[in-house]
């Protein structure tokens, strides 16, 4: 079986198109590489042994999507594609709603072009919003708060009328928690641009000393030591996750939403104790004030997953770690 990986070069993207080289899908990459590096695919082949097809191709580009398709029999799309920096959604929201809407639009325009009607998408938790009660579940209603949000949401309902529309459609929505961890030969991980908004990049830019401490945003919410509580998972169990998928919509035809998290909560200073004992580096820190549109907690319900996708998240929080430091302290400069 042949995949397209959409955003093939990124974070998740990579690590996914290592797992499914290694269960012997054949594999091609696409990406525009606004967020990532060539050298990613180097790196899948030093893992793997085997060279993805990649296409330097944006999702604004139909005929270059088009000549992908004509090149390889595809047989299913797992789409990672698309801008993810909720910050930027709020400062640039036509670029995100151009990117990811327009863009995951073009693609399914491409994809039925060619009668290629299987997709696995990237959503996020992020799509539970503001006011759902803790566990999420699937069948919780869904809101956002930012353009980010809104373009998964969007793109969540427009597979759901696709699928709607013409049943044949093979719809796997995944909402993923909180991805950290890298892969255990430190050759991939997170690279992200800039300075970095999310917890881990910017605790391992700490601990590399190009970040002097890393903020706190806040000690005072309702969890057990005060600090936000997240549901970490590794990107491995994520990559696992969608080959499940993968396995799972083969079987069952139809459309599916899964919750892609470990069930478990951690607070930001039980990160922070973790990553020390990991790494052996200290990470200053300071309490600083809550970040606007956080929330004190959240993490998965996970029962359909594990039930129905026979998927069970299998690192812990000093796996991810141990993982995180082994990548940048290899990789101090990214990839
Ligand atoms: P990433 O930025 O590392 O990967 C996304 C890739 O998409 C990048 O390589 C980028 O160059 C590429 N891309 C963006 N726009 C494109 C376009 N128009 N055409 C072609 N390629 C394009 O991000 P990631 O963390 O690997 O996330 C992958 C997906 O998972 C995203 O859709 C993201 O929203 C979603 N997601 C991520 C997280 C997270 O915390 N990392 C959580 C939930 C959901
Ligand atoms: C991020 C995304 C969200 C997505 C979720 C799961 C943002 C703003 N939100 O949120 O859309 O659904 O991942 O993929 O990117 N923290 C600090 N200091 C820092 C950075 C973070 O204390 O420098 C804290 C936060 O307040 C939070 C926790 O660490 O309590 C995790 O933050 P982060 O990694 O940004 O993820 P989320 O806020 O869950």
């Amino acid at each position: 079986m042949t995949i397209l990986v959409t955003g093939g070069t990124g974070y998740i993207g990579s690590h996914t198109a290592t797992a499914l080289l290694q269960q012997g899908y054949d594999v091609v990459v696409m990406d525009n590489l606004c967020n990532s590096k060539a050298e990613a695919i180097n790196r899948i082949e030093k893992i793997t042994g085997k060279r993805p097809a990649f296409y330097q191709t944006d999702m604004m580009d139909m005929d270059g999507m088009r000549s992908i398709f004509r090149d390889y029999k595809i047989d299913a799309v797992i789409h990672f594609a698309g801008l993810k920096a909720v910050g930027e959604s709020v400062q640039q929201p036509m670029r995100y709603y151009y990117n990811n809407i327009t863009g995951s639009l073009q693609l399914f325009q491409v994809m039925a072009e060619f009668q290629v009607k299987t997709i696995v998408f990237s959503s996020s938790a992020t799509v539970y919003g503001m006011n759902n009660p803790i566990p999420y579940v699937e069948g919780m209603p869904t809101s956002a708060t930012n353009p980010y949000g809104y373009t998964k949401l969007m793109i969540e309902q427009m597979l759901m009328d696709i699928h709607h529309a013409d049943p044949a459609w093979n719809v796997m929505l995944l909402r993923y928690f909180n991805p950290i961890g890298a892969h255990e030969s430190g050759l991939l991980g997170e690279d992200p641009n800039g300075i970095p908004n999310n917890l881990m990049p910017y605790i391992m830019q700490v601990a590399i000393s190009k970040l002097p401490c890393l903020n706190i945003y806040g000690n005072d919410y309702d969890t057990t030591d005060g600090t936000g509580v997240r549901d970490y998972i590794h990107v491995m169990d994520l990559a696992d996750g969608h080959l499940k998928a993968l396995d799972y919509i083969q079987k069952h035809p139809g459309l599916e939403v899964f919750n892609l998290g470990t069930g478990h909560g951690t607070s930001v200073l039980e990160i922070v104790k973790a990553f020390e004992k990991a790494s052996g580096k200290k990470i200053p820190y300071q309490i600083a004030p809550r970040r606007a549109g956080d929330i004190a907690a959240f993490y998965a319900d996970n029962t359909r997953a594990v039930n129905l996708l026979h998927w069970q998240p299998k690192y812990s929080i000093s796996d991810m770690c141990r993982d995180n430091w082994n990548f940048i302290s290899k990789n101090p400069n990214g990839l």
